[in-house]
């Protein structure tokens, strides 16, 4: 299976150089990047289940002008109700996978979601968004698949303006799930200011400001 994580791509792991073609999508899945070839399982109704997108939604300040970045936003689960919340504003999608970009434009094109723009770029590297730009950054299980949180959280931080908010989304059985408590750890080590938590260990949002 095909990995995407630039720690990969640019110098390959021990293991990734011994394993064999055949491994499977299973142990791809754990140690990185989503595979765009599973969205489907990400987009699975029972999902509902564990975390709907208007739940999620609720939790947001959002505003109809709201300016939104989704990182990470795979086939686009929760970007059809995000676009919907803001009619006067914008949201932006950003992946490293294009195909992720192009089944999440294939949905929202389908939802005559007109409000949205979508960007294929490593979140690990150089934003393609200007400083201050956004209300809110969100990333619903994603954070557990950078290469280097830090240095994408210090690119959030960036495009951020000042009393925006950053909100994280994580759940099990997500293999990549990072806890409350480590990721509280991860994202105030950047300067980020705790404000609120909702659910569970294993099924939290949490958000928290931008200086
Ligand atoms: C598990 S999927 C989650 C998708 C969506 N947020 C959801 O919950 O349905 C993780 C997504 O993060 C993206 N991703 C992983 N590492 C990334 C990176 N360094 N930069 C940008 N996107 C990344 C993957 O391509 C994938 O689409």
């Amino acid at each position: 299976m095909m990995r995407h994580s630039p720690r990969h791509s640019s110098s390959p792991s021990r293991t990734a150089r011994t394993e064999p073609p055949s491994a499977s999508l299973w142990s791809a899945i754990r140690k990185g990047c989503y595979p765009h070839q599973l969205s489907w399982l990400i987009d699975n109704p029972l999902r509902r289940l564990i975390i709907r997108p208007e739940t999620l939604a609720d939790r947001l300040p959002l505003t109809p002008s709201s300016r939104i970045l989704e990182l990470g936003p795979g086939s686009g689960y929760f970007s059809a109700e995000l676009a919907r919340r803001i009619p006067a504003g914008r949201l932006e999608l950003l992946d490293l996978q294009p195909q992720m970009l192009a089944k999440a434009r294939r949905r929202l094109d389908r939802l005559a979601c007109s409000n949205v723009g979508y960007a294929a770029a490593d979140a690990c590297g150089q934003l393609p968004y200007e400083e201050a730009n956004f209300d809110l950054v969100l990333l619903v299980t994603v954070i557990g698949e950078l290469s280097d949180p830090g240095t994408a959280l210090a690119g959030l931080q960036r495009v951020l303006r000042s009393g925006g908010t950053l909100a994280v989304h994580e759940h099990l059985p997500d293999p990549d799930c990072v806890g409350f408590a480590r990721l509280r750890r991860i994202v105030e080590a950047q300067g980020f200011r705790f404000m609120r938590r909702w659910g569970r260990g294993w099924n939290f949002t949490a958000s928290f400001e931008r200086p």
